[in-house]
């Protein structure tokens, strides 16, 4: 895709004030991905180190009319505290900088090479993940979970459509937009607000990855992160969702009735113990995170050294 002009030629680009980015920082370089209310370009900085960076771009009337102007702030809100030093994660995106002009919102975030792991798994032999690859990224996705959960967000998206592939073959999570500070939660669910982006989302995103909490309108959790992460790994193992039907109705029937099975071929039965003690109607008696990383499946990972591990060359 070409890059449009106003991207290119950015000497009208006016920068708010002297410490803040703007347009003319960087050299738009690609169009990488496109969104219903954004697109992201592969970007270079002009100065200093140089960096590739994706550039998130926004368009606020966009915005405004489809009403995602909550889901935008959550994800700035949620990205700036996860980006602080303090914070900061090898699993989560990094937001570098924010700066808007007249037209648009720009994200600056950290870049990932291979793109997302949906489409690497799909251009995979069989569409599907060998079993140690998969039990590879789901470790590294269960770790940034429980890292942003003990800061007080849930994602509410988490699928491989979220996660990213660098250069080295490490994965980030991305995609804030639907996420929730936990200590918001009471107040939101006093106030309905919280089942008003979840129907939303359920029609612009895939109902495969929802949960039955969000059907029914109950409070999300961190458990409900860990439903979607389960979800996710059958996905990594099988090519398939668990929750699968004619239509996006049909499906959400099933997650209500967790009505789903494991195909004679499922390739490990560990993972199948793991994922059925996760894909449970209630919350509270799904595998906690602690659980999960001593569970069988995860017998040969060692969470606390997941950075020293050979990432899976799928690329
Ligand atoms: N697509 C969406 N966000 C991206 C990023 N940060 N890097 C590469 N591709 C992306």
């Amino acid at each position: 895709m070409e890059v449009p002009l106003n991207l290119k030629n950015t000497e009208n680009a006016r920068r708010a004030a002297p410490n803040m980015k703007c347009l003319a920082d960087f050299v738009v370089e690609k169009e990488i991905g496109e969104g219903s209310f954004s697109t992201v370009y592969h970007a270079r900085e002009k100065e200093g180190e140089k960096r590739e960076i994706a550039l998130k771009i926004c368009l606020k009337k966009l915005i405004l009319k489809n009403k995602m102007v909550t889901y935008i702030h959550r994800e700035k809100e949620a990205l700036a505290l996860l980006s602080r030093e303090e914070n900061a994660h090898p699993g989560v995106v990094t937001l570098f900088a924010t700066f808007q002009d007249a037209e648009s919102l720009y994200f600056v975030l950290s870049y990932a090479k291979y793109g997302d792991l949906v489409s690497l798994i799909q251009k995979q032999p069989d569409a599907k993940l060998k079993v140690d690859d998969a039990r590879y990224y789901a470790a590294n996705l269960l770790s940034a979970l429980e890292h942003i959960h003990k800061l007080g967000i849930i994602h509410r998206d988490v699928k491989a459509d979220n996660l990213l592939v660098k250069h080295d073959g490490r994965i980030l999570l991305t995609d804030f937009g639907s996420s929730k500070f936990l200590k918001d939660y009471e107040k939101d669910t006093n106030s309905n607000e919280s089942s008003v982006p979840s129907r939303r989302r359920s029609f612009v995103g895939t109902a495969f990855f929802v949960t039955p909490e969000l059907l029914t309108g109950s409070d999300m959790s961190p458990a409900s992160d860990l439903w979607s992460f389960s979800v996710t790994l059958y996905f990594f193992l099988t090519g398939n969702y668990p929750f699968d039907d004619l239509s996006e109705y049909l499906v959400f029937k099933r997650i209500q009735d967790v009505l789903y099975r494991f195909s004679d071929d499922f390739p490990d039965e560990n993972a199948r113990d793991f994922i059925e003690k996760v894909l449970v109607k209630e919350q509270k008696e799904r595998l906690t995170s602690d659980q999960m990383k001593r569970h069988q499946f995860f017998e040969s990972m060692d969470f606390e050294n997941l950075q020293e591990i050979e990432p899976p060359r799928i690329y």
